[in-house]
């Protein structure tokens, strides 16, 4: 599988911490150029410099967005796409976790549900915005890196202003990324671009997981979700696999709201009209 990365060109977003960071360098070191997402230069800075020193590769170039602003996502998508000829693998893997019991909601720059805004629209927009550079691509990827968390949205009560709970929010969130697969696949059906989701792991210990305390445990390793989220991006064992979900590397179920193409359908028009696209 590593094989086939060398050269490819790969994204990963939110690149400067936990999975992301360790799917960077497992890139680095397949030969691929890495393309880094994170939000604060100085961490991004000492992140590229560990993974061009242990790697020995320099095909390495960051990119910052704060992804609680689709205008900072769009102008990042801008400046991919003046520098970068195509992007074979999108790995959308930026994430906020449930935070901590009692947290209050909180809102993104632009005034949406925080984890809806950063897990979800935000890759929404950026998936679309870095479509023509995926097309340029032969036999392009796109990872959403989802989880086995999912809770139905309430289309009455998307931004969660009744009853907010941290974990809801991180799970609506999950669940939107994981109909974005189902409803992009359909769309790119006969592109030759395949997307899909999965939950990595359980449990792995990152900062989200070490900072909340829903959980108090950590149970699967980086190294394991890392695994998983490659193959879904490289292995020939998954090439024509589009608009599925798996648990690690197997194939599985996602919440019923993620079959249902009306919930599907109102997720995109509210999408669309989030992200600026609802008159194109
Ligand atoms: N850990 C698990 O067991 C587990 C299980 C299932 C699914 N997942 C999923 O795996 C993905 C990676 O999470 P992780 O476990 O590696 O957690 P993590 O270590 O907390 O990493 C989260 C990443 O997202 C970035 N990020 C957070 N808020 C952002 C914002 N507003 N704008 C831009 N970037 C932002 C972080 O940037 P900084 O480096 O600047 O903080 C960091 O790079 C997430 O999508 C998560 O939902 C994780």
């Amino acid at each position: 599988m590593m094989q086939s990365l060398a050269g490819r060109v790969v994204l990963v977003t939110g690149a400067t911490s936990g999975l992301g960071e360790k799917l960077a360098t497992d890139l680095a070191a397949a030969g691929a150029g890495v393309l880094l997402h994170g939000r604060n230069p100085e961490k991004a800075k000492d992140r590229i410099e560990k993974i061009a020193d242990t790697t020995g590769n320099p095909q390495l170039a960051y990119y910052n967005a704060e992804f609680s602003s689709l205008e900072d996502v769009r102008r990042m998508a801008e400046d991919i796409r003046a520098d970068q000829e195509r992007i074979d693998v999108l790995i959308n893997n930026a994430g906020i976790g449930p935070g901590r019991r009692g947290d209050n909601r909180k809102l993104s720059h632009d005034g949406h549900e925080l984890r809806f805004a950063v897990n979800y629209l935000a890759h929404f927009l950026l998936t679309h915005e870095l479509m023509p550079l995926l097309r340029t691509s032969d036999n392009a990827r796109i990872v959403n890196v989802a989880s086995g968390a999912q809770q139905a949205i309430d289309f009455d009560d998307v931004m969660l202003e009744k009853g907010y709970d941290g974990r809801r929010a991180y799970s609506q969130s999950k669940l939107a990324q994981v109909m974005f697969t189902f409803d992009l696949a359909e769309e790119l059906d006969g592109t030759g671009i395949a997307v899909n989701c999965l939950h990595p792991a359980t449990l792995m210990p990152t900062t989200m997981v070490l900072e909340t305390d829903f959980f108090n445990t950590t149970m699967d390793s980086v190294e394991k979700g890392a695994e998983a989220v490659l193959r879904l991006a490289a292995s020939p064992e998954t090439h024509g696999e589009s608009g599925r979900y798996f648990e690690g590397k197997t194939p599985a179920t996602a919440d019923a709201q993620a079959y249902d193409k009306g919930a599907r359908e109102r997720l995109r028009m509210i999408s669309r009209q989030l992200a600026g696209y609802a008159d194109k």
